[in-house]
């Protein structure tokens, strides 16, 4: 089983040409499946392009979606829309997938979810402009902090409940779109220091997996993230790693997609 990894496409940025080399290159990796672990578009586009992904490759999608997909609507009117899409299966809402004969697949969305760092940080995401929930908002710093500990708090929820459907497998991959682990969150070869951390982890989620890790020894699982736009690999525990995706040196910036990695799955 080839599955092909993308993650913080941020596909609206291309222009149509642009967009079809991508996808060709994409192709060219002949996947069987393709795995995107959010940040793939923005609000009014990310439904057309999973459409697009899944026409060009012939082959299963399955996504998870990040900040960046809410952009210029709300939480709520997006996840309305992505919920009616066919053409690709939204891990959020999906029960466990038996990806490849050995290994299981299940994902949620993430938050960066302001409990770890500095949450005095100056750092301002877009989010707080570009997502409806947040702009309402204004500058209360302590109403966004306590909307971004629910959200995280919405998805250690999901979470638990999807790996409460898992069973038995010997390995098993879970998509999330912001990196689980302070030490997960890497940009440009480094960890992200404390004014990012609030925004780029999703303690929440973090806290769920080490428990499940703790608890099925006998099951390796690899979590696949995306969000802080680095590469790396951290080891949270024996039989729990981390993968970060995000743009390889020399490819930093927004419209230069990349195919992370095209895995095969046992
Ligand atoms: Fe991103
Ligand atoms: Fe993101």
């Amino acid at each position: 089983m080839r599955a092909s990894w993308l993650t913080d496409t941020h596909l609206n940025f291309l222009r149509p040409l642009a967009l079809k080399a991508f996808y060709d290159k994409l192709a060219a990796e002949r996947p069987d499946a393709v795995l995107l672990t959010g940040d793939i578009a923005e609000s009014d586009t990310v439904a057309r392009v999973l459409d697009e992904i899944a026409q060009h490759t012939g082959a299963a999608v399955y996504f998870v979606l990040g900040n960046h997909d809410y952009y210029r609507s709300s939480i709520r009117t997006v996840r309305e829309e992505v919920g009616r899409i066919k053409c690709a299966t939204w891990l959020q809402h999906a029960p466990p997938v038996q990806i490849a004969p050995n290994t299981k697949m299940i994902g949620v969305d993430g938050w960066g979810d302001a409990r770890c760092g500095d949450l005095d940080s100056k750092i301002k995401l877009s989010d707080w402009k570009l997502i409806d929930d947040f702009r309402k908002l204004g500058a209360d710093a302590a109403a966004r902090i306590e909307m971004l500990q629910r959200l995280g708090a919405n998805e250690a929820r999901a979470l638990r409940d999807r790996l409460s459907h898992v069973g038995t497998t010997p390995e098993l991959l879970v998509l999330t779109h912001v990196p689980p682990f302070p030490e997960a969150c890497i940009y440009d070869g480094e960890q992200s220091g404390p004014p990012w951390l609030p925004w780029f982890t999703c303690i929440s989620t973090g806290e769920v997996l080490r428990a499940y890790a703790a608890e099925h020894p006998q099951t390796k699982i690899t979590v696949l993230c995306g969000h802080s736009h680095g590469i790396g690999t951290f080891q949270a525990a024996p039989n729990l790693v981390v993968r970060t995706g995000g743009w390889p040196r020399g490819v930093e910036g927004y419209g230069n997609p990349v195919v992370q990695e095209t895995l095969e799955l046992a």
